[in-house]
Formats: structure tokens, sequence, C-alpha cells
């Protein structure tokens, strides 16, 4: 009898081929049953479930992913920018997860102008994705750290046409235009321009308004939001989006919840229609506790 091949998910979340028992996160495939969780089980399929849509991804079907880790008030940071950190360790280590399995991570102006962040793979193994960042007018220091580490490559996106005003670039960045319309750039042309530089598994790491901006433009399929019992009162918002006169035209999402240390993490499916189940969420008996 053929023994059914055995993987693992490592830190990154990658699925490997093991040739030893590991009983933390350990799966089998079986090719009658699938994937199956052998050891702690519910741990394994909780990594399987948040992880493999994101490491199956392929140029077929790609995934274009965000995150944001956001107050119960929904802040992403305080008025002057500061968000370090708003969540815990463990959804800090999911986010490098994220970058791990990520081809590129896509940033707005904002959030490199206030954090002056490396976007690199650090707490897990894993490569660095591209950097994307949307700066329309060009107007981010060249000596930001994204534009000089040469740790990853960088793209700077700007509208059409500013780019000449910029030169010359930075050594360890590229510069893309892209067109604008009346929401700002052009989304749906970026993502496009993405893909066809072979980038399958896009994050979109923030900030609010540029996780917001993907949002509405209908580029998400998947949306990580992580939220901390933490009060921020008023800062940087997390979504926005137009309002709606009525509650039955706002957006419910398909989703599944998980526990990361003290935060609460919602992933949410936006490819698949609305989980019948959340229209009712006052059913009695259907409060679960979870920590
Ligand atoms: N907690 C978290 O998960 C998290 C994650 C990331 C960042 N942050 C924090 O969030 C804050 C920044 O977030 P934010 O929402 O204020 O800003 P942001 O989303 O980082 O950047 C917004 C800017 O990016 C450009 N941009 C984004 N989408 C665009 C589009 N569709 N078309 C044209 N330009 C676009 C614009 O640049 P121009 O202004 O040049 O037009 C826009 O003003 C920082 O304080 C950062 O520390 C928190």
């Amino acid at each position: 009898m053929t023994r059914p091949a055995r993987f693992r998910l490592d830190a990154a979340g990658h699925l490997g081929a093991v040739d030893h028992e590991d009983s933390r996160a350990d799966l089998s495939w079986n090719p009658l049953r699938g994937w199956q969780a052998n050891g702690m089980e519910a741990a394994a399929q909780a990594l399987l479930d948040l992880y493999l849509p994101i490491s199956s991804a392929t140029a077929e079907r790609p995934i274009t992913i965000a995150h944001l880790g956001q107050s119960l008030d929904g802040f992403i940071a305080t008025p002057s920018g500061d968000s370090s950190f708003v969540t815990g360790p463990e959804n800090i280590l999911h986010l490098h997860r994220l970058r791990a399995l990520c081809d590129a991570v896509v940033v707005g102006a904002g959030t490199v102008r206030a954090d002056n962040p490396r976007l690199t793979t650090r707490l897990v193994a894993g490569r660095n994705p591209v950097r994307v960042i949307l700066d329309p007018a060009c107007r981010l220091s060249p000596v930001l750290s994204v534009f000089n580490d040469r740790q990853a490559e960088t793209l700077r996106v700007c509208a059409m046409g500013n780019a000449a005003a910029y030169a010359p670039p930075a050594a360890g960045e590229c510069l893309l235009e892209v067109t604008t319309d009346e929401t700002g750039l052009d989304l749906s042309e970026l993502m496009r321009a993405l893909r066809a530089r072979g980038y399958q598994r896009v994050l979109v790491e923030g900030g609010g308004v540029t996780v917001s901006s993907f949002l509405q433009a209908g580029l998400i399929d998947r949306l990580h939001i992580a939220v901390a019992p933490v009060l921020i009162g008023d800062g940087r918002p997390a979504l926005r989006l137009p309002p709606q006169g009525r509650l039955q035209d706002c957006l419910r999402l398909r989703h599944r919840i998980y526990q990361s240390g003290n935060d609460i993490l919602f992933d949410c499916d936006l490819r698949s229609p609305v989980d019948a189940s959340v229209a009712n969420p006052l059913r009695p008996g259907s409060f679960q506790r979870v920590l």
C-alpha cells in the first residue's frame, strides 16, 4: 500500500514535505479524503484554513489579500500616526507570514511617510516581497528605507505624467505610471501591471485609505482584520466606504474567526457569497466562548 505523502506547514505558512513525525502542525494528503490534520488537529486545521488559500494561488487563480490591525473603535493609528503596535506580537507574526507568502506588498504614501517601514519578512523564514508604494504625486522622500535599503525591489507607483517631474529615481526603486480616474490611481490597471510582472499573490498592508480604495474597487479577495482590545478614541480610521442608507445594503462578509493572542482575527472571503447564518447573528445558543 502506498503511504500518503506527509506535509508540514512551516512558520511562513509554506506547505512542505516532511520525513519525520511532527505532532505540532502536521498535515497529510489522502487521495480519497484530501488534506488531513494530524497531531494538534484544531491548530493544524486553523493554519491550513488561514494560509492555504494564499499559498495555493496560481496564475489562473491569483489572490489579493488585505490586512489591517485595528482598535475596538475602528482606528489603525493615533492622530499623530503612531501605530506601533495596535495588535499584539501574534498578529505581527501573522503579518510577516503573509509577507512571506506574497510576491508583492502594497502600501500607501501615508504609511511610508509615518512609519518609514522596511516591509520585509523578518520574523519568519521566507522571501521579501516586492514593495509597491502608492505615491501618486511622487512626493515621498527618496531617502526613505524602502527606496534605499536594497532589501527587496521597490516599485513607486505614481499618476501618469508625474514620473517626469521626479528624476532620477533612487538607486533601489523602479517607477510605474498608472492612469487616474475620479477615485485616484486606477487600481485595476495597477493590478493588471502587477499580475503581468508575475505577482500572483499580492498583500495590501495599509493604511486605511489604501485598503479602503482597493476594497471599493472590488479588488480584494480576502480581507484580514485583526481587532485588538484597545480604544484609540480618535485617529487614522481603518476602513472607510461610501455610506449606505439602509443596513440591508451594507456588505456582510462570509468569514472565519481566529483567536490570535489577545486579538480576534476576522478572515473574510470576498469571493464567496455571504453565509446565510450571518444574516441572523442572534440565534439562541449561537454564542461561543473562545478565550
Ligand atoms: N494598524 C495597521 O494595520 C496599519 C497598517 C498600515 C499603516 N498603519 C498606519 O496608518 C497610517 C497611514 O494610513 P492612512 O490610511 O492615513 O494612509 P495610507 O493608506 O497609508 O496612504 C494614503 C495615501 O496613499 C496614496 N493612495 C492610496 N490609495 C490611493 C489611490 N487609490 N489613488 C491615489 N493615491 C492613493 C495617497 O497618497 P497622496 O497623499 O500622496 O495622494 C493617499 O493619501 C499611519 O499612521 C500608519 O502608521 C496602520
